[in-house]
């Protein structure tokens, strides 16, 4: 059974004229990692908003088709337990700190103090997190005064410190300089390998190629293509959408262009790498 199941969904916001989501048919397994990617205002923030039921319990407007979690229809969802299922990072991270905490530490133990959990177990848990993601550096500082690169670190720590069985995460590192994606991604692969499913919208298609499972191509509120990772960035046709294909696969089709085939169409660097070397191994070229 899928963890979230999505069959003709279909969207309007209460102040919009048009469906921002037009029949949408989505199955989400249990543990993948899932990447929403598109042009802007495509309806990822909009799909993500849904599937962690803000839409309908907060946003009302008009919601068509249905939308199971756990086999449940989320409109029957209680709105704090679904909070507990489906943890959110935003896409603005100014957004997500509570304002209320003078340290980062306690930012982080803030949702697990309102489930009133023992102190201890808090203490223990927000140490781990902290360390997982690398920012021992900013555990005393006043959350109120970090960069945005910082705050989009803290806010993913503060809903993996929730364990969620499902992270929703919305362009995570738009604040962050190229090692700070790379810390965030692998926090994110970490969620994953203890098996959280994972819907992430995300623009740098590099990592997607690296990390991503399945990719869902969102324009106009509709689903335009969907499939596995390395299959979706391996197809010229996925560029009509606003999607980017790799470097690695954009080097790839020129050289096909010039007759330079190799076996398989890399997405990746490392896969690049490896069929360069079999292409190169075939031609005869010792590497
Ligand atoms: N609160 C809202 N009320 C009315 N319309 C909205 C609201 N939020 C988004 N929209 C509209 O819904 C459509 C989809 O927007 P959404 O934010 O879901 O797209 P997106 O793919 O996340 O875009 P981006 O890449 O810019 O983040 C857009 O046309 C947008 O203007
Ligand atoms: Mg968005």
């Amino acid at each position: 059974m899928s963890e979230v199941k999505i069959r003709n969904l279909s969207y309007k916001y209460p102040t919009g004229n048009d469906e921002v989501l037009r029949d949408i048919n989505l199955d989400i397994e249990k543990g993948k990692l899932y990447a929403l990617v598109g042009v802007n205002g495509g309806g990822k923030t909009t799909l993500c908003n849904v599937i962690r039921g803000f839409i309908p319990h907060f946003y009302k407007g008009d919601l068509h088709g249905d939308v199971l979690i756990d086999g449940i229809d989320i409109r029957n969802w209680d709105t704090s337990e679904i909070s507990q299922k489906v943890g959110f990072v935003f896409q603005n991270p100014f957004t997500q700190i509570s304002g209320v905490k003078e340290t980062v530490f306690d930012e982080i133990a803030f949702g697990l103090e309102n489930l009133g959990i023992e102190v201890s177990v808090i203490e223990k848990r927000v140490q781990d997190i902290i360390k997982l993601l690398g920012i021992e550096y900013l555990q005393d500082k006043n959350p109120n005064q970090l960069s945005g690169g910082q705050k989009q670190r803290v806010a993913l720590a503060s809903i993996i410190v929730m364990e969620p069985d499902i992270l929703v995460i919305d362009e995570p590192t738009s604040q962050l300089d190229p090692q700070g994606t790379e810390e965030i991604f692998k926090a994110i692969d970490i969620m994953k390998q203890k098996g959280k499913t994972i819907i992430l919208v995300e623009h740098k298609i590099e990592l997607i190629a690296e990390y991503a499972d399945y990719i869902v191509v969102l324009q106009d509120g509709q689903i335009k293509k969907q499939g596995k990772a390395e299959e979706l960035l391996a197809n010229e046709d996925t560029q009509n959408y606003g999607v980017e294909l790799t470097q690695y696969t954009q080097l790839n089709l020129q050289m096909r262009k010039h007759n330079m085939k190799t076996d398989k169409i890399p997405v990746t660097e490392d896969e690049s790498i490896k069929v360069m070397k079999q292409w190169l191994a075939l031609k005869g070229v010792k590497t």
